[in-house]
């Protein structure tokens, strides 16, 4: 199985290091080794000697190595709308199989991805777009979808919940935090898509699109960044009890949906008040299965790839025609279970 990949930033570089790492087993859950035959960058001189990969693999040229006729797979975690639409809609079109990060263009323009796949007979999997290492996705867009979903709260974006965290907990102010976040690899490119939560609300729009079967615009998404927020009102939350959040609501009332992207005020014992740090976590309020709470890593590359590897497998899987056996036919490692109290 051969694959291509589109951007090698914090994500990226990280996708390539652990594909390496982990290649047999990969390999083993495939069924067959997954190969990286090529990598798009934008700027082919910069010093990626770290990174255990050949150097001619490396190439300026996303859309030629999308078209390579043996490309299976392709996976784009450069982000932005263009030109990642288009590597991504001839990828399908091609009958190639996608697997993307990329929350702005999945919100502006998922049906027409979607029906790209579709055409195209290929997978589209985006289970890193929203809460990064945490699986939320591919619950909302198959385990939950025997059930109805009625509000999905959280927290979607690590780098406003660290900013938050950081200045509530060690007193940080707000660029001090924000170039913290930056350094640890939490925030995008340009960090105004987080501190403004457009980020978040590209996220919201999908998670909410999922989780009612709708098609929420990102333009219908009410959003409020986290740059008003001051160390007073910080001050002013803790006497009273509470924390600001960065929150994310989505509800189904009964005559459509609303979503909305916040910080909010929360009360101390709330749950989602000890999410701190770069962690997200996300309440769905389902009518059958309750509440159910997801919670982890929402930002960092190689939390992320971890759920970009995790979607290479599973369309790898697809194009071998479907699931393997559980157990594994070919097990990767034949562990010993070890007796409890022996
Ligand atoms: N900048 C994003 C965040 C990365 O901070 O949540 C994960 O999508």
């Amino acid at each position: 199985m051969k694959l291509a990949l589109l951007g090698c930033g914090t994500v990226g570089s990280e996708v390539v290091r652990l594909m390496r790492m982990r290649g047999e087993e990969l390999a083993s859950r495939v069924g067959e080794p997954v190969e990286i035959v090529g990598i798009a960058v934008r700027r082919i001189d910069r010093d990626r000697s770290h990174l255990p990969v050949e150097k001619e693999l490396f190439t300026t040229d996303a859309l030629g190595l999308v078209k390579r006729p043996d490309v299976d797979i392709v996976v784009e975690v450069a982000g932005g709308i263009e030109p990642a639409r288009t590597w991504i809609t001839t990828a399908l079109a091609e009958g190639k199989s996608v697997v993307t990060a990329n929350k702005a263009l999945l919100a502006e323009d998922g049906p027409a991805l979607s029906a790209a796949a579709k055409a195209g007979g290929a997978d589209l999997y985006y289970e890193a777009a929203a809460a990064a290492a945490i699986p939320l996705m591919r619950p909302l867009r198959e385990s939950l979808h025997g059930d109805t979903i009625n509000r999905v709260l959280g927290i979607v974006n690590g780098t406003t919940n660290y900013i938050l965290s950081q200045m509530s907990q060690t007193g940080a102010t707000f660029e001090e935090a924000l170039a913290e976040a930056t350094e640890l690899g939490y925030a995008e490119a340009d960090p105004t898509a987080d501190v403004d939560n457009y980020d978040a609300a590209a996220k919201a729009a999908l998670i909410a699109s999922l989780a009612f079967h709708t098609h929420i615009d990102l333009g219908e998404v009410y959003r409020e960044g986290i740059r008003g927020v001051s160390a007073a009102d910080i001050a002013s939350a803790a006497a009273q009890g509470r924390v600001v959040k960065p929150l994310c609501i989505a509800t189904r009332e009964a005559d459509g949906v609303s979503v909305r992207v916040h910080p909010a005020m929360i009360p101390a014992t709330h749950p989602l008040a000890n999410v701190n740090g770069a962690y997200n976590a996300v309440f769905v309020e389902a009518e059958s299965a309750g509440r159910l709470m997801f919670y982890g890593a929402g930002a960092g590359g190689t939390e992320t790839a971890s759920a970009v590897l995790g979607d290479i497998v599973a369309v790898a899987r697809n194009k071998r025609g479907g699931i393997t056996a559980f157990p594994p036919e070919a097990a990767y490692q034949d562990l010993p279970v070890k007796p409890i109290g022996g």
